[in-house]
């Protein structure tokens, strides 16, 4: 089994790839729906359409593409510890960098998850502004988690 995944890296790699694109489209277009929901009169047919948009984009493409990307990530720190690298490579400061910016991009996914059902409810406490200014956010933490793998800072 080990040699099979590890024969499969290269692919592995791919598919981790595909499924953090598609989870980043949804991380960062969420919160932009929110900003324009955030203007619309309760009630009203542009409120139901931005909670059906929220909704389907929540379940059809955000939570499956977390899903693979903790699956294939998995996969991936699996066959590094135990064919490539050896487990020691959880310990350098890179992935250490990377593990904590899925720790916040996980949270904050399951925030907007919260956020979604209390919009829908018009019990949210947020506005526009801060929809607008909250869409940095997952942006930066892929600039560190990218930029993490890539380079390997710190790796002795
Ligand atoms: C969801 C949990 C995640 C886990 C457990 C995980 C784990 C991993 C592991 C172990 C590697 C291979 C590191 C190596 O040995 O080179 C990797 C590669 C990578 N990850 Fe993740 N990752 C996750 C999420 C993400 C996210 C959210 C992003 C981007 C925002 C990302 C971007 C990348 C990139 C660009 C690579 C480099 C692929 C390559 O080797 O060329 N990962 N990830």
């Amino acid at each position: 089994m080990n040699a099979w995944l590890a024969e499969h890296y290269d692919l592995l790699r791919g598919l981790h790839i595909l499924a953090v694109i598609a989870w980043m489209a949804g991380l960062l277009y969420l919160p932009r729906l929110f900003a324009y929901h955030a203007r619309a009169g309760r009630g009203s047919d542009l409120d139901v359409t931005f909670q059906t948009m929220e909704f389907k984009l929540l379940k059809i493409i955000m939570n499956p593409a977390m899903i693979a990307a903790w699956l294939f990530g998995g996969l991936l720190i699996w066959v590094d510890g135990a064919v490539l690298r050896g487990w020691d490579f959880l310990a350098q400061p890179w992935m250490i960098a990377k593990l904590l910016g899925v720790v916040v991009l996980t949270g904050w996914h399951h925030y907007l998850m919260v956020e979604r059902k209390r919009i829908a409810a018009g019990a949210s406490r947020r506005g526009e502004k801060f929809w607008r200014m909250a869409n940095e956010l997952p942006f930066l933490a892929a600039i560190i988690m990218v930029i993490a793998v890539t380079t390997e800072f710190g790796q002795s």
